[in-house]
């Protein structure tokens, strides 16, 4: 058995300058040679019709036609080593085999059926579009991303999608600094269909052009989880429509509406039932039915945030004498609840992950935010507080939304998490002085008088 032919149309090269197949590849490099099919041809001494079922997907290329593209278009080694890989890979393996990279799906996935039916519209998507039907699912630290992520796949997957395999890859967007490099990327994702180690090729737009000639007529599902900026996941798009990308990040990728127009699903957190169901599922009916109220309460001390949710059931189910009642009891001072833990996950730190990548005015900004009274952000009384002007506060605050650190209301307002502004006013409590502090509530005592309610001015200044 050989490669599996396509099974679906070629869609042309795409404009957006997202990387190529290598027919795609072929095409482009002809065309800014001005040379015709014939023309190639001749120069690379194949017929016509060899030149053309290439440059469309329906056969594959062969490493001495490669070589000859190489020379007859003067491109060094452009070819060649694409030809190589996936002749490689081809040989290696007999054909395709399924790479089945999903994590596994959460024992007690709760909620989110809204979101998975407008997942469900990638499917729909594939069938009538020639585009990569591309998701990105986005929210703050802990909402939930990745699992609502896994347990789509896995019940598309169920459902007979995706027959050619699943490939999922962490592109440790939120670690300052770690954001995983799409070379390494490609070359991990080659090797995982089949690519030997010493046949993937060196750089970035030859990995990109073999693996999507690889997935080119299969229906592959790629999920990019932590992805950092639309930079980090441009080279890793497949081309054609019978394979859908699914995007988890905390930014909402600003860059990626340039190349693909993608399915926006941000996550906030769960509803009331669903918070109380997943404690539940987790510490099982014995104890959530000792006492129904207290795992109502501690849902709310956990700002229904998954992540905390879970810390708080998993914490329960590893200590006896411990019940929903007096862990409640024991998140009632708001900062205690940032030392939610289980293992070497704490909630902290899956907070400061973001806090981290801001820059320096937007995480003074931030910190501040922590230190407002109540939920609602407005941006005037932010720009007074912080001694700025309206228009850099408004991009601060922007900024912050972008990275799902606070959610937009409207033009004026924004909301805050309350587990994420806890964080902040703690974060405010060890960074920012006294002299800092009394600064703020100078500003904004007066000029926010109206705005902010008496006792909420009071905690402000306590
Ligand atoms: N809908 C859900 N049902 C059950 N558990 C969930 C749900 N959403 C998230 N979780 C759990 O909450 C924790 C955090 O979720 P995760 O997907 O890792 O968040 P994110 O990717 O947004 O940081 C994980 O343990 C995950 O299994
Ligand atoms: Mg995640």
């Amino acid at each position: 058995m050989s490669t599996r032919p396509p099974c679906r149309e070629v869609e042309e090269a795409p404009d957006s300058g997202a990387p190529a197949t290598f027919g795609q590849l072929l095409r482009a490099h002809r065309k800014q040679r001005g040379l015709s099919l014939a023309q190639l041809a001749t120069r690379v001494h194949f017929n016509r019709g060899h030149v053309s079922k290439i440059e469309t997907g329906k056969r594959p290329p062969s490493v001495s036609f490669a070589e000859a593209c190489d020379r007859a278009l003067d491109v060094g080694h452009t070819f060649a080593p694409i030809a190589s890989a996936l002749e490689a890979a081809a040989r290696q393996q007999q054909g395709w085999v399924q790479p089945g990279q999903l994590p596994p799906t959460k024992r007690h996935f709760v909620g989110r059926q809204d979101f998975i039916e407008r997942l469900d519209r990638l499917l729909q998507r594939q069938e009538e579009s020639l585009a990569v039907p591309v998701a990105v699912i986005n929210g703050p630290p802990g909402v939930g991303k990745t699992a609502l992520a896994v347990q789509w796949a896995h019940r598309a997957v169920n459902e007979g999608h995706f027959p050619d395999g699943q490939l999922f890859v962490n592109l440790e967007g939120p670690e300052p600094g770690a954001a995983a490099d799409p070379v390494d990327v490609l070359g991990d994702l080659l090797r995982a269909v089949g690519v030997p180690a010493d046949r993937v090729p060196a750089d970035l737009d030859q990995r990109a052009a073999t693996l999507r000639s690889y997935l080119h007529g299969r229906e592959v599902l790629l999920v990019l989880d932590n992805a950092a900026d639309a930079q980090q996941i441009s080279p890793l798009l497949p081309g054609s429509s019978g394979c859908a990308v699914v995007v988890t990040s905390r930014s909402r990728l600003p860059g990626l509406l340039s190349l693909v127009e993608p399915v926006t699903l941000p996550l906030a957190e769960l509803r009331r039932p669903e918070a109380a169901m997943l404690i539940r599922a987790n510490i099982g009916d014995v104890r959530a039915d000792a006492d129904p109220g207290a795992v109502a309460v501690l849902a709310e001390r956990c700002g229904r945030l998954p992540l905390a949710l879970v810390l708080a059931a998993e914490h329960i189910v590893s200590h006896q004498h411990r019940s929903a009642d007096t862990l409640a009891t024991e998140l009632g001072p708001e900062q205690a609840r940032l030392n939610l833990a289980e293992g070497d996950v704490v909630l902290r730190n899956a907070f400061a992950t973001s806090y981290k990548a801001l820059d320096e005015p937007s995480a003074r900004m931030f910190r501040l935010l922590g230190r407002l009274p109540g939920h609602l952000i407005d941006a005037n009384v932010t720009a007074a507080t912080a001694g700025v002007t309206q228009d850099e506060a408004s991009r601060l605050l922007r900024g912050l939304a972008g990275a799902h650190l606070i959610q937009r209301q409207d033009e004026r307002h924004y909301f805050m998490h309350d587990l994420l502004r806890v964080y902040a006013a703690d974060l405010a409590r060890q960074l920012d002085g006294e002299a800092e502090r009394a600064k703020a509530v100078r500003h904004t005592v007066e000029p926010v008088a109206v705005a902010v309610r008496p006792s909420a001015l009071e905690s402000l200044v306590a």
